[in-house]
């Protein structure tokens, strides 16, 4: 079982938190991680917050810094959102995890009267292209040659749209 949360507020856990988020980015985006640093600079800002998922079943032996399994980065500005970052551990991958982030950050931003979620994917990364068709989100724009990585081919972002009225 996973559990969705928004981030612990004492300051230690939270700590050790966005250090796991930061471990799991290395493996996820290796190309362009963010690290603790840049993560935690980020959520200084009042618009910018963080979904976490916890392996629950684990949860009564080890600390949260060890069950996180799965993160949402994302922002949320009047009634727009973009969803920054979203990873699953690859451990845990293809368990619902993300699919679960995703419904909770729907529900939060609903609450709080947003009318749209946008973000931005990679042209070929066809997994998370299929989560966020699965999740109601619309092609709405291509930037052609958006990522440009020396010596590989350069690939087109899509813009992607979901929306709650
Ligand atoms: C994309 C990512 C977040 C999905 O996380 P996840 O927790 O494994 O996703 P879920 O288990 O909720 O998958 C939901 C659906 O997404 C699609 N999906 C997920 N991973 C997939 C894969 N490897 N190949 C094809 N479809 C995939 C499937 O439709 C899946 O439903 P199904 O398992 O019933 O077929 C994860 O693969 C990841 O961390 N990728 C690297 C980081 C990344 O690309 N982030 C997005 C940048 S825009």
């Amino acid at each position: 079982m996973f559990a969705i949360e928004v981030l612990p507020t004492n300051a230690v856990e939270l700590e050790n938190v966005i250090q796991t988020v930061a471990n799991i980015e290395t493996m996820v985006q290796p190309d362009d991680a963010w690290n603790q640093r840049a993560l935690t600079e980020l959520l200084e800002q009042d618009s910018i917050r963080l979904l976490i998922a916890y392996d629950q079943a684990k949860e009564e032996s080890v600390s949260h810094r060890e069950i996180v399994v799965g993160y949402c980065l994302y922002q949320m500005t009047f009634e727009q959102a973009e969803v920054l970052r979203i990873g699953t551990d690859p451990k845990y991958q293809r368990k619902g995890i993300a699919s679960q982030v995703l419904n909770k950050l729907h529900e939060l931003l609903q609450l709080n009267q947003v009318e749209s979620l946008l973000l931005e994917v990679r042209a070929d990364n066809t997994a998370a292209i299929a989560l966020y068709e699965q999740q109601a989100f619309n092609i709405i724009h291509k930037r052609k040659g958006y990522y440009k990585m020396p010596h590989k081919p350069v690939v087109d972002a899509l813009v992607m749209k979901h929306t709650y009225i």
